[in-house]
């Protein structure tokens, strides 16, 4: 089950070129290319003629040409072209989604073009601010969406999956300072590790002196996690607003159902020290790809094992409220669109 009318992320920016992308989002095949300006459009990837998936073909003057027998579209998805004949018969047209380019991502909206409104999609500026530096890759889950919207939003988990990397000491998540706020589609979660020591990933890319307070930020909002996470010296006014002079870091989770059973997890790591250093990001980005990796195995393995005895209860926790809020948020909308599809089915009938 899936929200359909909201803006996913469907890749990064720089991952489409010259050839056209396919990408599965909420079980439908899509196909992504540049037009001749160099916008993005975004086809069903699946040729009307004989059904080959339109990612086979190529982009000819900013036209997708089918890889089979040369049938070819624009970015409305209209057949313009049939190699040997003039007449393009009726209905020859596959469908189109609308897609925008914003803070280096591609967002796509797959539920009623009508309802398609860019001021929704999310806002990330650090992708574009001199203050900031950023990397990211995206990491394919193979796992239901709503598992990595849990792991992201209950992070008590880092002290244990990610003991290595950006994790700490697990006492010092257990009993970090906590406080959940939900608003209409959100949910924002804070937590402050006083006086903890700098986890290893940390203490690598920045000079501490002993001991940090450490903050972690989570917002949630539908398709997106923001994390707000860093560090500085203990008693320094982190917590007063004051995090000049810390380690910052900014991440974005963007999280993309590709099937119930597999997700699209786009990320990127910003940061706000050593900007001129290319290779301190490139280091935070296997350093990150690791962590995340160490979440996969976590994901695939615990829903392989819930996929056994699917609806079998589990029991909550304190520390799940987060996660629990995000998932009444997409329960609800599910359930709205559910309904409005069958009022209007009512109102045809
Ligand atoms: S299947 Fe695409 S042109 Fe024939
Ligand atoms: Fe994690």
């Amino acid at each position: 089950m899936f929200i359909k009318n909201c803006w996913y992320a469907a890749g990064m920016s720089n991952e489409v070129k010259n050839e056209p992308l396919a990408r599965t989002i909420i079980n439908e095949p899509v196909v992504l290319y540049r037009k001749g300006n160099g916008d993005i459009a975004a086809l069903e990837d699946r040729c009307c003629h004989r059904g080959l998936p339109l990612a086979h073909g190529q982009v000819l003057d900013g036209l997708l040409q089918c890889g089979y027998h040369g049938l070819t579209f624009d970015h409305t998805g209209q057949c313009v072209r049939i190699p040997g004949q003039d007449k393009i018969p009726q209905g020859a047209r596959v469908k189109s989604y609308p897609v925008l380019e914003q803070d280096a991502l591609i967002w796509i909206w797959m539920g009623d073009p009508a309802l398609a409104d860019p001021s929704q999609i999310l806002h990330y500026p650090w992708h574009n601010d001199p203050d900031w530096a950023y990397d990211g890759k995206y990491t394919a889950i193979n796992a239901n969406y709503q598992l990595l919207y849990d792991n992201l939003l209950d992070l008590t988990h880092v002290g244990y999956v990610h003991r290595n990397t950006i994790g700490g000491e697990p006492e010092a998540h257990s009993n970090a300072e906590m406080k959940t706020t939900r608003s209409d589609d959100g949910v924002h979660i804070i937590r402050w590790l006083r006086n903890s020591m700098p986890p290893p990933m940390y203490a690598s890319a920045f000079e501490f002196h002993g001991k940090v307070d450490r903050w972690i930020e989570i917002e949630f909002s539908v398709g997106a996690v923001r994390i707000y996470s860093g560090a500085k010296d203990v008693d320094q006014g982190a917590y007063e607003g004051n995090r000049e002079g810390g380690l910052g870091l900014r991440t974005l989770h963007a999280v993309t159902p590709s099937t119930e059973d597999t997700t699209f997890y786009f990320w990127t790591i910003a940061r706000n020290f050593k900007l001129t250093q290319p290779e301190v990001g490139e280091k935070l980005c296997q350093q990150v790809e690791a962590t995340f990796n160490e979440d996969k195995v976590i994901l695939e393995s615990q829903y392989k094992r819930l996929q056994q005895q699917p609806g079998r209860p589990l029991i909550d926790i304190a520390a799940d409220a987060g996660a629990i809020q995000a998932r009444r948020i997409i329960a609800n909308r599910i359930a709205m669109e559910a309904s409005a599809l069958n009022s209007n089915t009512a109102n045809i009938a």
